[in-house]
């Protein structure tokens, strides 16, 4: 049975699982949350919205909505007790590593929330989600202050985007964007990043999950494993790449020529389940376009990388490869048009990603039959040997 895989309630000892939260067909390019295509979301729906979709399964109601998005705001600010927290990072802390150990310390302040009793913290599923979802993004937008040696501002009574916009950069600047689009470019983007089947962040999510421990703290491994390179921590890698080739006069011609030469790697390229183009970095590119636009900026980036998606999808290389942009290659033009730091990219990505990791985290919390997830091995080790006494080594 080694290799196999058998489907299991929450993997057991295999690695596949069941969900009933988000549907990719990778070869299609097809993604859907509980059946509602991304694209039609992105046209109408909005990251609230879409984060009570992938929670709790189907399109809220006026009244629901209006009821989340007043929980989301209550709970825009965090403990005082939580702002000396910041204290103990060096200025020069990754903002992931901030953002993983907050979310962790934020269940001690709950904990009728962070009981690890699975009855208990389900009893308080619906305030733990909201709170989530806000907190995240003001500990997003404390730890940028933080880092940039700026006084905390407190939330606002502004709809989602716009407050955090508001904690970020303070009145002036935030109304400036805010009016030319940031806001809903922000929105767009979170809500394209919202859940997105098993992922490597949102698998570790289930782990840790499937052991027992509060949403908290799964959320908080979900944060780690994202930070990787390889997933959420392409999109800083992606300006990265861009910057470099801009810097170096290249047009994206020599990159391209590099990475086939397996030299470099094309970042936002590529991808586990999408072997066609990511539904989600199409809508992206159009919004970066569209954002560019609502500024009045002109950003030499995004040409370099229309330039490389055309000479990619043109190439043999990549064909051959079925690499295409993915999630990760456009986004960051978006975040830095609107005045958001690279080394915050993959943390907005982790406050997109906040309702699919609670839905999941839900998921298997709610379900009976589900045990810990307890993957087997092919053991590639030594054979059975006797104790070498130390004189005989
Ligand atoms: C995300 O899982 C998810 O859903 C993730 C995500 C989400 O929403 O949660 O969609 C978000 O993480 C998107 C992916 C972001 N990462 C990047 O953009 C980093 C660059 N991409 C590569 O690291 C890579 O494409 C992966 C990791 C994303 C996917 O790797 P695979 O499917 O395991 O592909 P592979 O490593 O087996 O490569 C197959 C071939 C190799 O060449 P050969 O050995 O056959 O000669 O394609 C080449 C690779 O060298 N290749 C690339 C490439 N990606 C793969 N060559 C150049 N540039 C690339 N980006």
């Amino acid at each position: 049975k080694s290799g196999c895989i058998t489907f299991d309630e929450g993997y057991g000892n295999t690695g596949s699982c069941m969900s009933d939260i988000t549907f990719i067909d990778g070869e299609k390019g097809i993604l859907r949350h509980r059946g509602y295509p991304i694209e039609q979301l992105a046209e109408n729906s909005s990251f609230l919205e879409t984060a009570m979709l992938v929670i709790y399964g189907e399109l809220p109601s006026e009244g629901c909505l209006r009821a989340f998005r007043q929980q989301v705001c209550k709970n825009a600010s965090i403990h005082t007790g939580m702002h000396s927290h910041f204290d103990g990072f060096p200025s020069d802390a990754h903002p992931m590593a901030i953002l993983s150990s907050m979310l962790n310390s934020l269940g001690a302040y709950y904990p009728e929330m962070s009981s690890n009793d699975r009855e208990q913290d389900l009893a308080h599923f619906d305030e733990t989600a909201a709170l989530l979802i806000s907190k995240v993004r003001t500990i997003a937008a404390m730890t940028y202050r933080m880092k940039m040696g700026m006084p905390f501002v407190y939330p606002a009574d502004k709809r989602y985007t716009g407050n955090f916009l508001h904690m970020m950069f303070s009145e002036p600047y935030n109304e400036y964007i805010d009016d030319h689009g940031a806001g809903k470019a922000l929105d767009l983007f979170l809500m394209l990043h919202a859940d997105h089947e098993q992922n490597c962040s949102t698998s570790t999510v289930r782990m840790v999950a499937s052991g027992g421990a509060n949403l908290f703290a799964s959320v908080s491994a979900g944060v780690c494993a994202l930070w990787g390179p390889s997933h959420g921590g392409a999109n800083m890698a992606v300006i990265k790449m861009l910057e470099e080739i801009h810097a170096a006069g290249d047009d994206g011609s020599k990159f391209i020529q590099a990475a086939k030469k397996g030299e470099a790697k094309l970042m936002g390229f590529g991808h586990r389940v999408y072997k066609n183009y990511d539904p989600r970095a199409k809508i992206l590119g159009k919004s970066a376009e569209g954002i560019l636009e609502s500024i009045g900026m002109k950003d030499p980036l995004l040409d370099i990388a229309r330039k490389l998606e055309q000479a990619a999808l043109e190439d043999e290389y990549f064909i051959s490869r079925k690499l295409y942009p993915n999630v990760d290659f456009y986004s960051g033009i978006i975040l830095k048009a609107i005045g958001i730091p690279v080394e915050m990219f993959t943390v907005m990505f982790a406050i997109g990603r906040m309702p699919g990791w609670i839905a999941n985290w839900k998921e298997i919390a709610e379900n009976p039959k589900s045990r810990i997830h307890r993957p087997r091995q092919i053991y590639t080790g030594k054979t059975q040997r006797d104790y070498l006494a130390l004189d005989q080594r």
